[in-house]
C-alpha cells in the first residue's frame, strides 16, 4: 500500500500541480489503431459500479495502461487494479464526490470492485495475452483507442475466431485449429 503510493507519487505531484482538463480528446476516431474489424453491431458500456474513464486518466493524466493492468503469471490475463492504485491518488482527488466516496469504500472494505467484464471469450479457446505483447502486438490493435472512451465498451470483434484467424494470417501466426483448440489432437 505505502509502496503504492509512493510510485504513484511524481504521478499525483504532477497531476496537483499541473493544470489540466478540457479537451482530452484526439483527432483520431476511437478505431484507427484497430487490426481487427469493429463490431458491426454496437455494443453499449454496460452498468459499471463506478463511472471509471479512460479518456481521463489515460489521455488526461497520461497514466500508462500496466499501472492498472499487470500481466501476471501465467501471462493470460491483464487484470483489474488493486483498489489502493486507484486510492493512491483519490486518498486526496476528489475525496467530496460520491463516486470516490463509494470507491473509498471497497478499498476500507478490502473488497475488489465488481466491474462487470466487457470482452469475454467462450471458454475452451487457448488465449494468452503475453505472447500478443511479447510479439509486439499493441493493446490498440485489438482494444481500440481506449483513451479516447469515457465509458469501455466492446468496440471491437476481436473476441471473435474470424478476426484471430484474419490477424494471424497477415502476421503470419499458426492459424491450424490446434492454434487455438484443443482438439483435433
Ligand atoms: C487508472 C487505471 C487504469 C488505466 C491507466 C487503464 N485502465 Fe483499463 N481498466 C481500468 C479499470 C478500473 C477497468 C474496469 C472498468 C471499465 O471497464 O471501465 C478497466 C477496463 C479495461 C478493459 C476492459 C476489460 C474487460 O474485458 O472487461 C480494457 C480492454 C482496458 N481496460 C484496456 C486498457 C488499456 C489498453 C489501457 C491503456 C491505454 C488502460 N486500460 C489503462 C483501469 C485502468
Ligand atoms: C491480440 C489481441 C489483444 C491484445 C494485443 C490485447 N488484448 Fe486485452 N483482451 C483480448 C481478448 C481476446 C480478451 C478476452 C480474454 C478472455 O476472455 O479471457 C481481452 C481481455 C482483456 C482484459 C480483461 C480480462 C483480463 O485479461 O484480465 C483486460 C483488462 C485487457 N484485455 C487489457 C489489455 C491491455 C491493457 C492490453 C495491452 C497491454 C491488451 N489487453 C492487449 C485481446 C487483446
Ligand atoms: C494518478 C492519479 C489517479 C489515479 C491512479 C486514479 N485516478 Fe481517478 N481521477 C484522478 C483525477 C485527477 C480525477 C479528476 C478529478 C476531478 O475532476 O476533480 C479522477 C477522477 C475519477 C473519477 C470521477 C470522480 C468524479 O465524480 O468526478 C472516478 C470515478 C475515478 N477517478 C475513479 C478511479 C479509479 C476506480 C481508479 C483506480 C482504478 C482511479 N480513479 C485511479 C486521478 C487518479
Ligand atoms: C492483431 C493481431 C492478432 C490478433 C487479433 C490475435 N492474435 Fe493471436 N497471435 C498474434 C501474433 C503476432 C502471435 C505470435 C506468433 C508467434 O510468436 O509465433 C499470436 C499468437 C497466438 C497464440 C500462440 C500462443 C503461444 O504461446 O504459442 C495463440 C494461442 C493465439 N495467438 C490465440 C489468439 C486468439 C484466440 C485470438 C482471438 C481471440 C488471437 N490470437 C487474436 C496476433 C494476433
Ligand atoms: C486464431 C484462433 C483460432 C483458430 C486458429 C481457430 N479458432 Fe475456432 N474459435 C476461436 C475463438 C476465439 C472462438 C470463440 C468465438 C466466440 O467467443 O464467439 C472459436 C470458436 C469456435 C467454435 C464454436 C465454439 C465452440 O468452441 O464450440 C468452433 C466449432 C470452432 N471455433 C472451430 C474451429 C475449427 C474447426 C478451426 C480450424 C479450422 C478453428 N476453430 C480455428 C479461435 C480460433
Amino acid at each position: 500500500m505505502i509502496k503504492r503510493i509512493l510510485n504513484l507519487f511524481p504521478i499525483v505531484a504532477a497531476v496537483l500541480v499541473l493544470p489540466f482538463g478540457g479537451s482530452v480528446r484526439g483527432n483520431a476516431s476511437p478505431t484507427s489503431a484497430l487490426e481487427v474489424p469493429v463490431n458491426p453491431v454496437s455494443h453499449p458500456a454496460p452498468q459499471q459500479p463506478l463511472p471509471f474513464s479512460h479518456q481521463l486518466h489515460v489521455a488526461g493524466l497520461h497514466l500508462n495502461c500496466r499501472t492498472c493492468h499487470a500481466n501476471p503469471e501465467p501471462g493470460k490475463q491483464m487484470t483489474f487494479p488493486e483498489t489502493s492504485v486507484c486510492m493512491g491518488c483519490h486518498a486526496a482527488i476528489a475525496t467530496g464526490s460520491p463516486a470516490i466516496k463509494k470507491l473509498t469504500e471497497y478499498s476500507g472494505s478490502g473488497q475488489a470492485i465488481p466491474w462487470v467484464r466487457v470482452y469475454t471469450l467462450l471458454s475452451g479457446v487457448t488465449w494468452t495475452h503475453r505472447t500478443h505483447l511479447q510479439s509486439g502486438v499493441k493493446c490498440e490493435s485489438c482494444h481500440g483507442s481506449v483513451s479516447e472512451l469515457p465509458e469501455m465498451r466492446e468496440m471491437s470483434a476481436v473476441t471473435s475466431m474470424a478476426s484471430c484467424i484474419s490477424c494471424h494470417r497477415s502476421r503470419n501466426a499458426g492459424a491450424q485449429c490446434v492454434t487455438c483448440h484443443a482438439w483435433p489432437k
